[in-house]
């Protein structure tokens, strides 16, 4: 039995693509909390920010969170701003081994505007609001990660491999 893995970093930072790839690579389960929002209410999350607001998505990410708790050796990806709360920062410490997945900005908002699915990215000056963003999460992305790994130039076998490796060398936590 395995503490889980758990992905934390901004948008565009390869939280889904590459936790899937390594869920495969060391055959565990991955889960995405963004789509597990969805699940639980049962629209998407541009209409839940459209529609409710950012404070009714933030609730559902939390109960997602909660509801995570007792589950091992998994993959969880979660959304860019599952950080922001305390309480959220608790929960993903216990869960599991936490990683920063991080990348170069102009790599990360160029990953992050091209979906075009981003309500936080939809204003008249989506870099400006990104960059905001960044500067204002960073310290907490760094707070609650175990390590940070930089995936800038990485592809992402080459970036699942280290994750895993990295991640086998900070269980410390929650050995004995
Ligand atoms: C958000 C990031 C999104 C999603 C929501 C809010 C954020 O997830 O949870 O749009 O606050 O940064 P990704 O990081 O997977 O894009």
């Amino acid at each position: 039995m395995s503490p889980n893995l758990v992905l934390v970093g901004f948008m565009g930072c390869g939280k889904s693509s590459v936790g899937r790839l390594a869920a495969q690579i060391a055959a565990r389960r991955f889960v995405d909390t963004d789509d597990l929002v969805v699940q639980a209410e049962g629209r998407g999350i541009p209409e839940i920010f459209a529609t409710d607001g950012e404070e009714t998505f933030r609730n559902a990410e939390s109960r997602v969170l909660e509801n995570l708790r007792g589950n091992h050796d998994l993959i969880v990806s979660t959304g860019g701003g599952a950080i922001l709360r305390p309480d959220n920062r608790a929960a993903l410490r216990a869960l599991g081994v936490v990683c920063w997945l991080d990348a170069d900005p102009d790599v990360l908002f160029e990953r992050a505007a091209r979906s075009g699915r981003r309500p936080l990215l939809q204003t008249d000056d989506p870099r400006g609001a990104f960059d905001a963003l960044r500067l204002a999460r960073e310290a907490l992305y760094a707070e609650t990660a175990d390590f940070r790994l930089d995936t800038t130039g990485l592809g992402r076998d080459a970036a699942a491999r280290s994750l895993l490796d990295e991640a086998a060398n900070h269980r410390k936590r929650f050995d004995g």
